[in-house]
């Protein structure tokens, strides 16, 4: 079984294809660098570069993997959630070659993308326990099985990666923001500013970084009156502090509420074995060594892709759909892409999606 996935929802233009045995036959990506100028995503930008390469990305990808179209056997897209304009370049792409291939296409939600890719990369059996944690979402989930997920806690305001995101632009670190403040965080303090852990302590899964975000803020206010970092006589010593103590401190949000979930997840989903991060901020070594440790102290396992799986890629897309197709979950041709799809509307019978009480 062979399946070839695309991927548009942001600015990555990418494209994959993947076999049953978990084998990748090829994989194209362009990440669209004109949004860099504008300090993040500019999405009629973003649409019209998608529109622009997505031809070429796709012929590579069969290119290299030495297939003709006629090999594969379905055909799958991020068909949302995420900038509209890129979703339906990257969804009609697909449907015009599955109508002219007569084969079935494959609607993946973006997040399912992101949800599974740990399972081609490491051997990770249903159920787990997931972060999701990249630009546009943070979300703490069960993953049942394919199609089928329990949402324990969400952000209430901005996604990890996007105050990863902030806080960079506020530190004239440019975008994206989460390699950058990484980076600098290496030769920070992360004691040196104490910064305030939203929502640790309260009595369930949800996570917020909008109040993180502004503390960060006051504090260069502080070398900059009207916060223009370029106004700042700020050090760079000062910025590898504020990363440091910034990374720290979101980290442990994410970790508290990840270990309140491991206690719900333990209690009502014994046989699942696996702690596992997806999504771009996944990228994150200093997190994913946290991630560890509490999988560690936890008496569980931690998987996380390889870095190039956790940012946007065709491969989470191909294998997304894979999955899917060897299901019989297959969509109709005139599947309507989705800006907004939260994943557990896959299932609508889950319990506790609007988050655990303990
Ligand atoms: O999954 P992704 O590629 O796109 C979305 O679906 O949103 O995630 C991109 C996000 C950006 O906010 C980026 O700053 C963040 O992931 N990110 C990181 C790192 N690498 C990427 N955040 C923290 N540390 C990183 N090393
Ligand atoms: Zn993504």
């Amino acid at each position: 079984m062979i399946v070839l996935g695309i991927e548009s929802s942001c600015d990555e233009t990418a494209a994959a294809i993947v076999k049953d045995t978990k084998e990748i036959l090829s994989e194209t990506l362009l990440s669209q660098e004109e949004h860099i100028a504008f300090g993040g995503v500019v999405p009629e930008i973003a649409a019209r570069s998608h529109l622009e390469n997505i031809d070429n990305i796709v012929e590579q990808c069969l290119a290299k993997a030495n297939l003709k179209p006629t090999d594969i056997d379905a055909i799958a897209a991020s068909a949302g959630p995420g900038l509209i304009g890129g979703v339906v370049v990257g969804v009609m792409t697909a449907k015009a070659m599955a109508i002219s291939l007569n084969k079935p296409f494959v609607a993946v939600n973006h997040l399912e993308g992101h949800a599974l890719a740990p399972r081609i990369s490491n051997d990770v059996e249903f159920p787990y326990l997931l972060l999701l944690a990249s630009g546009g979402h943070c979300q703490i989930l069960v993953v049942k099985d394919v199609d089928n997920y329990e949402r324990l806690g969400t952000t209430i305001d901005d996604a990890a990666g996007e105050a990863f995101d902030k806080v960079a632009k506020m530190l004239g670190l440019g975008y994206p923001g989460g390699p950058a403040v990484e980076k600098m965080a290496l030769s920070g303090d992360e004691k040196r500013f104490t910064l305030p852990r939203p929502l640790v302590g309260s009595k369930d899964c949800n996570l917020s970084f909008s109040g993180l975000k502004t503390a960060v803020r006051k504090i260069v206010e502080t070398y900059s009156p009207d916060a223009d970092i370029s106004h700042a006589h700020i050090s760079t010593q000062d910025i590898s502090d504020i990363c440091a103590c910034f990374q720290y401190t979101a980290t442990e949000c994410l970790c508290n509420k990840l270990e309140r979930a491991i206690t719900y997840f333990k209690k009502n989903y014994p046989q699942g074995k696996h702690i596992v991060v997806s999504g771009g901020v996944a990228s994150n070594t200093y997190l994913r060594s946290k991630l560890q440790k509490l999988a560690d102290k936890n008496d569980m396992l931690f998987a996380a892709p390889p870095i190039r799986f956790c940012t946007d890629n065709g491969v989470m897309v191909a294998w997304a759909g894979l999955e899917r197709f060897r299901k019989g979950l297959v969509s109709q041709i005139d599947f309507k892409p989705r800006p907004r799809w939260p994943l557990d509307i896959y299932a609508p019978k889950a319990a506790g999606a609007g988050g655990v009480k303990a």
